[in-house]
């Protein structure tokens, strides 16, 4: 049985190398790496050496024959990807040796000329970060300090990632190994702009990469907001992470009821988090103040809103796989799937999200009474206007988008899940309409000029979407780059 990737796929290609026979796609120099949602295999050339299972640091590849059944449907989702499924038969009209060739593997090349030893400051130990330093430290003449403010390191994939994905959050021990290479020091507690200025930073090293992140959310600009009971689902995933901003963040759930505005990813991890199963949930690194919170809490339901219809909803389909096959309750009223076909759509993976959100439709939760139980219901196509309540929210007013039809949802807490937004860093220039610190591929740039010897990976680079594994790809273009003007001599002349 062929191998399957299956949901904690977070996109690093690291499969793709090991592969001997070209069968994982796309790669990252095919034209829809940057969008694609998981990599696939092609089940018909697949020769089941598991080479790939072992390169996978999230554990996603599952040989066929051994998918759990939560994951059984990803063995459809491979094969679609190379052509169509017909009653559970992959068919593939796309001859392999026609697709693009394998991502090339190259052998890292020395770097010549520069400093005999290059010394590189990386602020931030998030994903970015560390694959920026794991690229950096295959130069036997780099060292790398890495400047991190909280007093654990590795960012989003412990603050951020779920704690009930426990596979993505193996992606740590990933980076635990960057971390004991010899030429790597790690400085916890240490902010750059409060501990040591960026000028400092500069002076003492060869170069800067800024890793720092988007820290902050997107707000919503409509009345209400300001509210009691209306806060962010990023105060949320760090108060139940356990982040130290946000330990006083938990919520108030003493409400039956909870809107989430915004239909990502993060949008539904935080609907699995607050109707999840609490003793599964303690097996998990979630905080013990959040634990205690959620086994006291009344949340019944929870609703997320997307603005526009099923076709655009931002979660990923494995996501929603993940939410359909696993432990939570997910309804979705036949409504708001009316008139929606999978087969008027030629994008394989939002047809098959149509087709399953019409298969959740159908189910116990969705044709039945309100479950007894706590559950999520997915609902589309509703703008937010104004959040009502005196004083407290009650709950969110909305339009149905491009008509002027007015419906409130009932709430007692509202989370704004409508994504993340970088912050600018004093003395660096900021792209406010991107929330990004101003660059090319990687080169802090002020206007036309090119800063010398400051660099930037990961969100603060590129805006808060991605996956973990987006930045591995990321992280290479700016340390080549940066590679690339330690050979032109740029970068010797402001140490
Ligand atoms: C809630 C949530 C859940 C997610 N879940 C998944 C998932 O399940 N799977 C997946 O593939 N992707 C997931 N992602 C996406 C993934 O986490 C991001 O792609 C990734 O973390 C971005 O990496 P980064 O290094 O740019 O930023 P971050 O991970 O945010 O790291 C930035 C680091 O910089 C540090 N820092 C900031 N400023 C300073 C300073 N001045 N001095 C020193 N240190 C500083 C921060 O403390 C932090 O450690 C999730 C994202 C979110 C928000
Ligand atoms: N398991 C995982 O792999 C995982 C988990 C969490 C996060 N992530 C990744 O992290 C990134 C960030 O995720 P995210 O969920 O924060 O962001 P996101 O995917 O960008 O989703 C943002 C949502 O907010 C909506 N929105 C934006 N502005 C709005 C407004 N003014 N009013 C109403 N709705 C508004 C968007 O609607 P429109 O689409 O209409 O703009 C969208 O539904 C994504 O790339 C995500 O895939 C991955
Ligand atoms: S099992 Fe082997 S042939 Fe199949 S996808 Fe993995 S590496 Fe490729
Ligand atoms: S996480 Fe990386 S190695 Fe694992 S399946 Fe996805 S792309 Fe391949």
């Amino acid at each position: 049985m062929p191998h399957v990737i299956t949901q904690a796929c977070c996109g690093d290609a690291s499969c793709v190398y090991a592969c001997p026979v070209n069968c994982i796609h796309p790669t990252p120099d095919e034209p829809d790496f940057g969008i694609a949602e998981m990599l696939y295999v092609d089940p018909a050339t697949c020769v089941d050496c598991g080479a790939c299972v072992s390169a996978c640091p999230v554990g996603a590849i599952v040989p066929g024959h051994r998918l759990p059944d939560a994951s059984e449907r990803f063995a459809d989702v491979n094969a679609a990807h190379y052509g169509h499924v017909q009653d559970g038969v992959a068919r593939f009209p796309v001859p392999h040796d026609k697709r693009l060739p394998l991502a090339p593997i190259t052998k890292p090349r020395a770097v010549r000329g520069g400093p005999d030893v290059l010394d590189i400051a990386i602020v931030g130990s998030g994903p970015s970060a560390m694959y920026a330093a794991d690229e950096l430290l295959k130069q036997p003449r780099v060292r790398v300090t890495v400047y991190e403010r909280l007093d654990v390191p590795f960012g989003l994939s412990r603050f951020g990632v779920a704690p009930d994905h426990t596979s993505t959050r193996s992606v740590m021990n990933l980076f635990d190994d960057v971390a004991r290479h010899p030429n790597i020091t790690i400085l916890l507690n240490t902010e750059i702009g409060r501990d040591i200025s960026l000028g400092d930073l500069r002076s003492r090293h060869h170069a800067v990469v800024w890793a720092g992140g988007a820290p902050t959310d997107k707000t919503l600009a409509i009345p209400g907001v300001q509210l009691s009971g209306v806060q962010s689902a990023t105060s949320l995933v760090g108060w139940y992470n356990g982040h130290p901003d946000f330990i006083d963040a938990g919520p108030d759930l003493s409400c039956e009821r909870v809107v989430v505005i915004g239909n990502g990813n993060v949008a539904l991890d935080v609907a699995r988090i607050l109707t999840a199963d609490v003793d599964e949930l303690a097996k998990t690194d979630i905080s013990r103040e959040a634990l205690a919170a959620l086994r006291s809490s009344s949340v019944r339901e929870v609703v997320v809103v997307g603005r526009r219809g099923p076709a655009h909803a931002a979660f990923t389909l494995p996501e929603l796989i993940g939410l359909a096959d696993g432990h939570a309750r997910v309804q979705v009223r036949p409504e708001d799937v009316e008139g929606i076909s999978a087969d008027d759509i030629d994008d394989s993976t939002v047809a098959a999200k149509i087709a399953l959100l019409h298969e959740i439709s159908m189910n116990e939760f969705s044709q039945g009474p309100t479950p007894a139980e706590p559950f999520i219901r997915l609902a589309f196509g509703r703008t937010p206007v104004e959040v009502v309540g005196d004083g407290e929210a009650t709950g969110v007013r909305f339009v149905r988008t491009g008509t002027e039809v007015e419906e409130t949802i009932d709430a007692g807490l509202v989370l704004t899940s409508i994504g993340y937004r970088g912050v600018a860093v004093p003395g660096l220039p900021f792209d406010d309409a991107t929330g990004t610190i101003a660059n090319v591929a990687g080169r802090v740039v002020d206007g036309d000029t090119t800063v010398p010897g400051m660099y930037v990976t990961g969100w603060i680079k590129r805006g808060p979407s991605g996956f973990i594994g987006t930045n591995k790809t990321d992280s290479g273009e700016t340390i080549a780059n940066l590679l690339a003007d330690v050979e032109a001599g740029v970068l010797s002349a402001v140490s």
